[in-house]
């Protein structure tokens, strides 16, 4: 994946406007995390982890605040008006998965963002964009902090390392299944769109010559009407 990262990274970022979308869609991602967390520290048993939850939030809180500002600067630049708040939405994955998986998860998706922050922050670096590379290695010192914390809560759970890999394993698992679903029913809309469509280009010209035929009739009947008065 983060080869796959680092090959598209210098020509996806040079298509015009894909920046400042991209930084909003962190900040939208951020704010999910946010949310998450704050679940978390509600529901959590424990005083020690909900602490830990509390700060990361606030991590969090204060990441999606500075990629959406970094977007705002490079839509103003380019004389657009910004994306505006970030919202985002709740799975309730807490709830869902219980604290273990949800350890689990929170784990992976803080290690995918680090790797993926390293290789924009380099890339940045390259093209002499000292801003947004400063941005990405601030944020990625605090994704390699929740990396590290959640992996320890991890194994102090489940109870040994090994057992931490094996929910580490489960936590990939269904994030497959997680976005297999997700691309279904993208592909479900899409399919209903196209399909909804044809039926319109199907239906709208027998519509059309039925609406006209009315109108003619009603026309002839008002000119009946009229000639019998
Ligand atoms: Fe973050
Ligand atoms: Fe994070």
């Amino acid at each position: 994946m983060t080869t796959l990262v680092r090959l598209v990274t210098p020509l996806v970022w040079r298509v015009p406007g894909h920046g400042a979308r991209k930084l909003f869609g962190f900040a939208r991602a951020e704010q999910g995390s946010r949310i998450d967390l704050l679940q978390a520290a509600r529901l959590t048993t424990s005083l020690g982890r909900r602490a830990q939850y509390l700060r990361h939030a606030a991590d969090e809180t204060r990441h999606a605040a500075l990629f959406a500002r970094r977007s705002t600067e490079l839509r103003t630049d380019a004389g657009k008006a910004g994306y505006g708040p970030p919202i985002a939405d709740t799975e309730d994955l807490f709830e869902r998965l219980g604290e273990v998986r949800f350890l689990a998860f929170v784990h992976r998706g803080e290690a995918r963002g680090r790797r993926q922050f390293e290789v924009y922050a380099q890339h940045f670096a390259s093209r002499g964009d000292v801003r947004t590379e400063q941005l990405f290695r601030g944020i990625l010192a605090d994704e390699a902090r929740h990396e590290d914390y959640t992996r320890t809560l991890l194994v102090e759970l489940t109870g040994s390392e090994e057992a931490a890999r094996t929910e580490l394993r489960r936590a990939a698992l269904w994030e497959a299944w997680r976005t297999w679903r997700r691309a279904g029913r993208a592909i479900a809309g899409l399919v209903f769109a196209l399909a909804m469509s044809v039926v319109y280009l199907v239906a709208a010209p027998p519509t059309a010559l039925v609406s006209r035929l009315g109108r003619g009739r009603t026309r002839r009947q008002r000119r009946q009407r009229y000639l019998s008065l």
